[in-house]
């Protein structure tokens, strides 16, 4: 006898818990810094193509895997198709080399957001102040301990009262705040500079590389290819439509990136005088930037901006964070059969001592790392530019050529739903998007190689 699968309640659950699974770190400070280096509004109009052609196949083709196979990817391609079961097992470790280094990240959020609550904007914006609190060996590795337990509570609670209704209540909110912050944002001295350079199109910056690193952006701000959405495709209510929750995420996830460009772009320009070098690359911008721009705002102003920042971002981390636990969970539980709690509880204890090298990479052993780059760069750089892109191809083929895209399709127009872009479906993904998936494998190997910077 099989138990009965949890599932979202209805449509809107399942939207906005995938939806809090995709807007995450990478919209908040990845999208901007790209869309800012790569030509603004020509960045922005191809990110937006990419998304409503590769991204809406993609994002579908799991989608329907999870929902039609009823498992997580451990089992869902074996199910399929007993020769491919070994994508399932690729799939399935992208997740649980993400969740630890995620939760290091996600808990010097935390920490940040009580320095701006308990007035410490100040403090924060010293220099060297980052460096030296990641440096530390224990206090970075307390806030981590913190975050993941928060994310493992939510996992235990399970799929309706733990993570829809979590979803249910922080993604609002972080609309809420986005849009608020970015209008604060535009509103600066010498903001409309940068609201001028993010949108306005600069096409001597497009290249080749525009549409990889979008591509790229596009994968990872998606969470593709690393199992998460055929897990939530498997708690999915064979009546709610595929193809509108589709959209519906995509419109998310892509409108609050977009946002976060009005909310950091303008903010750096008027702090930096127009220099556009401020916007940096990576951490720097989130915790070294945006912390001196928000003590620049004078009087009270600059630690409630600064606070209200930290709890968006805390909640687009934790949301996210969320998705890898029960992803993770999800496969352990389809493998061996145990329950929900005896899984998390192992999850969160396997998360902490994988996690713990990458929080401590910073500080005591940072003289373990490769061309300078520490356990937790690794561990991002394995999963992202070389496990996800080889699973999204054998995806793609195991779809496009084994199973054919007509066994989802059929799955997508379960009870006559309707399948809007189907022919667009079938196209990308039997031909574009492995092409694609395959630049962008290569370029991102030459990037880890050193040999071609994007
Ligand atoms: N999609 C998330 C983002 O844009 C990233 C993410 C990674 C989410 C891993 C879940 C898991 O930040």
């Amino acid at each position: 006898m099989t138990k009965k699968r949890s599932s979202f309640s209805g449509k809107i659950g399942f939207v906005l818990a995938a939806a809090g699974s995709a807007v995450g770190l990478g919209n908040i400070w990845r999208f901007p810094y790209l869309a800012a280096k790569y030509g603004g509004g020509i960045f922005l109009l191809v990110y937006l193509i990419l998304a409503v052609t590769f991204g809406f196949a993609l994002m579908t083709a799991e989608i329907a895997i999870g929902r039609k196979t009823g498992k997580s990817a451990i089992h869902a391609f074996a199910d399929l198709d007993k020769r491919f079961g070994f994508v399932g097992i690729l799939a399935s470790i992208v997740p649980i080399i993400i969740l630890p280094y995620y939760s290091v990240i996600g808990g010097w959020v935390a920490k940040y957001l009580t320095v701006f609550v308990s007035g410490g904007a100040s403090a924060a914006a010293q220099d060297g102040y980052f460096e030296g609190f990641i440096a530390q060996p224990f206090e970075p590795l307390g806030w981590f301990l913190l975050f993941i337990g928060l994310t493992a509570i939510v996992v235990l609670f399970g799929v309706e009262k733990g993570i829809e209704k979590v979803s249910k209540f922080m993604m609002p909110i972080l609309v809420v705040l986005t849009i608020g912050i970015a209008i604060y944002s535009m509103t600066m001295p010498g903001a409309m500079e940068g609201v001028k350079y993010y949108f306005l199109p600069d096409f001597s910056k497009f290249s080749a590389t525009t549409v990889l690193a979008a591509m790229g952006q596009l994968f990872y701000s998606m969470s593709l290819a690393m199992g998460i959405m055929i897990t939530y495709g498997s708690y999915m209510k064979k009546d709610v439509s595929i193809s509108s929750s589709v959209s519906q995420i995509e419109i998310f996830d892509t409108g609050i990136a977009f946002l976060a460009g009005l909310m950091v772009i303008p903010a750096v320009f008027s702090f930096s005088g127009g220099d556009e070098s401020a916007l940096g690359k990576g951490p720097g911008l989130m915790f070294i930037t945006l912390p001196k721009v928000f003590n620049s705002i004078p009087g009270v102003m600059g630690s409630v901006i600064g606070a209200l920042f930290f709890i968006l971002v805390l909640f687009a981390a934790l949301t996210s964070s969320i998705s890898l636990m029960e992803t993770v969970v999800s496969i352990f539980r389809d493998k061996f059969g145990w329950g929900r709690k005896f899984t998390c509880i192992v999850v969160a204890i396997g998360s902490i001592l994988l996690g713990i090298p990458s929080s401590l990479g910073f500080g005591v052993w940072s003289h373990i790392n490769i061309n300078g780059n520490t356990f937790l760069d690794m561990f991002d750089i394995f999963s992202n530019s070389i496990l996800m892109p080889i699973v999204a191809f054998l995806t793609c083929i195991f779809i496009g050529f084994i199973i054919k895209p007509q066994t989802l399709v059929d799955e997508v127009e379960l009870d006559g739903k309707p399948f809007k872009r189907k022919k667009l479906f079938t196209v990308m993904i039997k031909y574009i998007a492995p092409v694609c998936i395959v630049l962008i494998l290569i370029s991102s190997v030459l990037d880890v190689l050193g040999i071609v910077k994007i």
